[in-house]
């Protein structure tokens, strides 16, 4: 017989890792406004806030049906009064006064579009948004300090906020293989992050690279940009060295989801027609093949499902997860993995596929 609602909710586990949350689901109308509060406690630098709110979105994708009412939301887990509430009102009334009025408040619209610009965190678009700048405009208008990130962020504002779509991802990463190809043979290459996970537009496009002959990866991505920079495809790029030692980086370090790979943020310059072509935002990470199942894990995201695996990892098996290595705390030791699969069993997780990791 089917479970009817009350059963499937008791089914929905804690941990976003625990669950399969596919891409495409029921309660948007929901999630988009609890995103949004979200996203405004990141802009007020209240990250525990922030979280509680996206982990109540996130529930709430993993459902099976559409909420129709609060006794739906019965023996749900991470749903928080002021969740609650927000939802109450939605199911009652169509929409929230506090998510709509956060929606149109000055302080979240300029946030969201001084934070859109490449290269600005919350703590800088904080800053100029109390000194009463609100675009990048105001930006340029007033002669800002910009460092180089920040000024490519500016130059290229307009085709930066544009989606990019799955075929611009597949143009992309065509023209990474081969400037991979050329400069070490035998390489591989993945596509990460939202398109892995089945996305059909991102609003970059993030590769993850390695060599099965170990070491043949140390140095490559200056190789790689310099190839490409040759052939006129970059239009910005920063590359940061691999700076991870297992002695340093292991048990002691704090849980960050910071990692030390070799990597390259960079903005492309793309094709679109015979005259026209766009900029575009490409991650770039190179990973030592030992520690490829781990880097594969940790750039295919969501960064909700990436956070609620350290979590649990932490706070369940009192072992570290980071996208290098995973080291158990009981045992003290490191285990070693060549597959996602593995790492979700030594985690006593369920293996969840890169499509249902939309949390
Ligand atoms: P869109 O690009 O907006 O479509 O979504 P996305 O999920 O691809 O996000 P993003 O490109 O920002 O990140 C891709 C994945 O890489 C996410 O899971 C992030 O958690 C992860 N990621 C991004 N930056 C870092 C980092 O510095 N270290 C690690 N370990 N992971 C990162
Ligand atoms: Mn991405
Ligand atoms: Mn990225």
């Amino acid at each position: 017989t089917k479970p009817n609602i009350d059963q499937t909710a008791m089914l929905v586990k804690t941990y976003a890792c625990q669950r399969r949350t596919p891409l495409k689901h029921h309660n948007s109308f929901l999630t988009e406004a609890l995103e949004i509060l979200s996203q405004n406690a990141e802009y007020n630098d209240n990250e525990g806030r922030s979280v509680a709110f996206r982990r109540a979105a996130s529930v709430l994708k993993a459902l099976p049906h559409r909420v129709k009412n609060m006794e739906d939301l019965r023996s749900l887990p991470c749903l928080g009064d002021h969740s609650q509430r927000v939802i109450k009102e939605i199911l009652e009334d169509g929409s929230s006064r506090e998510v709509e009025s956060t929606r149109q408040s000055d302080q979240f619209q300029a946030m969201k579009a001084l934070t859109g610009i490449f290269g600005v965190g919350v703590r800088t678009a904080d800053r100029w948004f109390r000194e009463g700048l609100r675009s990048p405009d105001d930006l340029v208008r007033t002669g800002q300090q910009l460092n180089r990130a920040q000024q490519a962020g500016v130059q290229y504002y307009d085709d930066l906020q544009k989606p990019v779509t799955k075929a611009e991802a597949d143009v992309i990463s065509d023209i990474v293989e081969k400037a991979v190809r050329a400069v070490l043979p035998g390489a591989e290459i993945r596509l990460m992050g939202g398109f892995r996970r089945g996305k059909d537009v991102g609003h970059d496009v993030d590769f993850l690279i390695t060599h099965p002959e170990e070491g043949k990866e140390e140095g490559l991505m200056p190789k790689i940009t310099n190839w490409l920079e040759e052939q006129g495809l970059l239009l910005y790029e920063k590359t940061t060295r691999n700076s991870y030692l297992e002695k340093m980086d292991g048990p002691a370090r704090a849980p960050n989801n910071m990692d030390r790979f070799e990597r390259c943020f960079s903005i492309f310059k793309l094709q679109t027609g015979s005259e026209t072509e766009r900029a575009v935002r490409v991650d770039l990470v190179v990973s030592p093949y030992s520690q490829f199942a781990f880097a594969t894990l940790g750039w295919t995201g969501s960064k909700l499902f990436e956070r609620e695996l350290r979590r649990w990892a932490g706070q369940e098996k009192h072992m570290s997860l980071s996208s290098h290595a995973l080291y158990d705390s009981k045992q003290n030791l490191y285990l070693r993995a060549k597959t996602e699969e593995e790492i979700f069993a030594f985690l006593d997780l369920e293996f969840i596929p890169p499509s249902e990791r939309n949390a």
